[in-house]
C-alpha cells in the first residue's frame, strides 16, 4: 500500500511539473488580448533584447512616431536569416517628438496565420492595452511588404 501511495504521488508530481513547464512555454494565440497579456505579464517585453543593428531609442519615419524602441524576443534574436522562427515577436514603442510614449505596435509570427503575408499577426495598441487595429491590416502589410524578402522586418537587415 505504501509503495502504491509513493508511486501515485510521484506520478502526480511529474504530471504537475509537465503542466507547469508547458504552461510557461506556451505562446498566445493570434488574439490581441492574449498577446497583450503575454508581452506585459507572462514575458514582459521590456526585459527582451534589441537587434544588434537597432538598439535603444532611435529616430523613426512616418507613419510611426518620431522616436521609437524596438524590443525583440529570443525567438526573433535567435533567427539568423529570414524568415524568422515561429513565435518571434517584435514590440515597437512609438514616442512623440517630446519622447512621450504614445502607441505600441507589435508583429507576432504565428504558424499558419497568414501564409500569404509572412504569417505575421499585426497589432496597434493603446497604452492601456486596447487594440485599435489587429489581425491582417492592409496598411501594415502593404507598407512592410516592400520588405517581404526580409520577412517584413524593417529595422533589422538579415544577411
Ligand atoms: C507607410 C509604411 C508603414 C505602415 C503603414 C506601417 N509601418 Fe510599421 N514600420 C515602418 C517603418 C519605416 C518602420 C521602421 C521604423 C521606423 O522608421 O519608424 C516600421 C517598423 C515597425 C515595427 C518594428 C519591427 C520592424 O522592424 O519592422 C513594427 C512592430 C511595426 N512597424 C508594426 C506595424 C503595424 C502593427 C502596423 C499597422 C498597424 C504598421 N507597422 C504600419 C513602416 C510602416
Amino acid at each position: 500500500m505504501k509503495k502504491l501511495i509513493i508511486a501515485v504521488s510521484c506520478l502526480v508530481f511529474a504530471f504537475g511539473i509537465a503542466v507547469y513547464a508547458s504552461a510557461s512555454d506556451e505562446m498566445p494565440g493570434a488574439n490581441p488580448q492574449a498577446l497583450w497579456n503575454y508581452i506585459t505579464k507572462v514575458s514582459p517585453y521590456t526585459s527582451w533584447g534589441f537587434w544588434p543593428d537597432h538598439k535603444g531609442m532611435l529616430k523613426g519615419r512616418a507613419p510611426h512616431g518620431s522616436w521609437h524602441k524596438v524590443y525583440v524576443n529570443d525567438k526573433a534574436l535567435n533567427s539568423s536569416h529570414a524568415p524568422v522562427q515561429y513565435g518571434a515577436i517584435e514590440v515597437k514603442e512609438n514616442y512623440n517628438r517630446s519622447k512621450k510614449l504614445k502607441v505600441i505596435t507589435v508583429m507576432y509570427k504565428v504558424k499558419g496565420y497568414n501564409p500569404a503575408a509572412g504569417d505575421w499577426f499585426w497589432v496597434k495598441y493603446r497604452l492601456n492595452g486596447k487594440a485599435d487595429k489587429f489581425g491582417k491590416p492592409k496598411g501594415c502589410i502593404n507598407c512592410h511588404g516592400i520588405r517581404a524578402n526580409n520577412d517584413y522586418i524593417t529595422v533589422h537587415e538579415f544577411k
